[in-house]
């Protein structure tokens, strides 16, 4: 029966308690509930962690009893690749918008040193989105599509041996953000008695490396029992088939080999119905509360920390959010100024060294400047030398010149005062010119 607390009464008197009189009619929440969540339909995301090859599509076919679209993967990717696609599936009533994650190229390159950073850049980006939606004004989380993976099936090659470092490093690296349920792949490839110790062998290979993996929880009595019976068998060996074979006289999923039948919901053959009931039918709530209360609410401190908000000031006095805001814009500010001032200081010693530069090279361009005056002078007073030299030469030779013609003319004039004697002469003595040795006499 519901008991009511009167709030008014005094705190050491007896509380005064009141029978509600008739039905109150809270009994039908889970029936709203239900029926809310039935017309809302459900999310659920699932990532296959697993090589090429190992049967990660026929697993999901086999689980969902339908055929995905998947296209087999090539071992020649240059690195891991995420592939999501989502499918709307309704059972009775009940809607499920089924996102399936496949890792395309996982375990395929010489160096897999990186093949666990897409993996956990798909988780992050995924609560991201989810973040921003949450921290939107107006905020429409009611019709949301949450594609925050929610399971995560990592499949382990069926090597009966250990676990590869490539399978605990991936899954050291996803143990803090998603819900992982390791399982063997292709289990029909095990022998019985060597699939036991493989179990305890990964079972503490895990628990020795440190890494957390989905633990099926026990708090709720309905599924406490079954969950606790169940976490004995993981990881889960599953084998996958679409495949119809007739056993008896009814068809069952299985795989055909020569020797024998391999029944994929036959209990005693495979895992395959433990993990399916795990996953769908028992536990999907808790993988899809998990993620929202755990791995999204640890993604969400860590990024809200990192933007600079915090519950509590250095005392460890409660802060606002308000008061967080004030103090990061205050912060923000100051930087803000600080990085002005910086700037303006950078500029302000720029420009004091371009100066300096300038004057520099001003001082050097009048160095120069009169050095070219110098030596112009000192040429300049080499030419006037020079041209004075000629001028001098050129007098001297002027003068030179003179007395020459003026030899020259004394010597014509004495010339033809000696033509017009000599001429005087012949007319006087004409026989004398025309006699021989007379004539050599003259030109003596
Ligand atoms: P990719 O998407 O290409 O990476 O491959 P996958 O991991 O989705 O594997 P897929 O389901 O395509 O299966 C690959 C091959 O393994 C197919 O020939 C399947 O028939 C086979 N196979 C799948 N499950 C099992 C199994 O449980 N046991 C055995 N023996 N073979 C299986
Ligand atoms: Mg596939």
């Amino acid at each position: 029966m519901a008991v009511a607390v009167d709030r008014q009464s005094p705190q050491n008197e007896d509380l005064r308690t009141l029978g509600l009189s008739g039905h109150v009619g809270f009994d039908s929440l889970p029936d709203q509930l239900v029926n809310k969540s039935t017309s809302q339909g459900f999310c659920f995301n699932i990532l296959c962690v697993g090589e090429t090859g190992i049967g990660k599509s026929t697993l999901m076919d086999t689980i969902f009893n339908t055929k995905f679209e998947s296209d087999p993967a090539s071992h020649n990717e240059p690195g891991v690749k995420l592939k999501a696609r989502s499918y709307e599936l309704q059972e009775s009533n009940v809607r499920l918008k089924l996102t399936i994650v496949d890792t395309v190229g996982f375990g395929d390159q010489i160096n897999k040193d990186d093949s666990y950073k897409p993996i956990v850049e798909y988780i992050d980006a995924q609560f991201e989105a989810y973040l921003q939606e949450e921290l939107k004004i107006r905020r429409s989380l009611y019709n949301y599509h949450d594609t925050r993976v929610h399971a995560c099936l990592y499949f382990i090659a069926p090597t009966g041996h250990s676990l590869k470092s490539l399978d605990l490093v991936t899954m050291k690296k996803l143990d803090s953000k998603v819900n992982i349920i390791p399982i063997i792949a292709k289990a029909d490839t095990i022998a019985k008695n060597e699939l036991h110790k493989f179990k305890s062998k990964i079972m503490s290979e895990l628990i020795s490396n440190g890494v957390q993996i989905y633990q099926f929880p026990t708090d709720e009595e309905t599924v406490a029992e079954i969950n606790a019976t169940m976490s004995v068998h993981l990881p889960f060996a599953v084998v996958g088939s679409t495949e119809e074979v007739k056993i008896g006289n009814k068809m069952a999923k299985a795989r055909q080999y020569p020797w024998g039948v391999v029944q994929v919901e036959n209990e005693t053959h495979c895992d395959f119905v433990k993990l399916r009931e795990m996953l769908i039918r028992v536990n999907m709530e808790d993988l899809r509360e998990q993620t929202h209360t755990r791995h999204y609410e640890l993604y969400r401190r860590c990024k809200l920390e990192e933007m600079g908000f915090k519950d509590t000031d250095p005392d460890s006095k409660p802060f606002s959010l308000q008061e967080t805001y004030e103090a990061k814009r205050n912060e923000f500010l100051g930087e803000l100024q600080r990085k002005e001032e910086e700037m303006r200081q950078m500029f302000v010693m720029r420009v004091k060294e371009k100066e300096a530069e300038l004057k520099e090279a001003e001082k050097d361009l009048h160095e120069k400047f009169d050095h070219l005056k110098r030596t112009h002078q000192e040429e300049k007073k080499k030419l006037e030398d020079k041209k004075k030299e000629i001028e001098d030469e050129v007098n001297s030779f002027q003068k030179k010149k003179a007395a020459t013609q003026l030899l020259q003319s004394q010597a014509q004039q004495a010339g033809s005062q000696q033509a017009k004697k000599d001429k005087d002469k012949k007319k006087a003595f004409p026989f004398l010119i025309h006699s021989k040795r007379w004539r050599s006499m003259f030109t003596l």
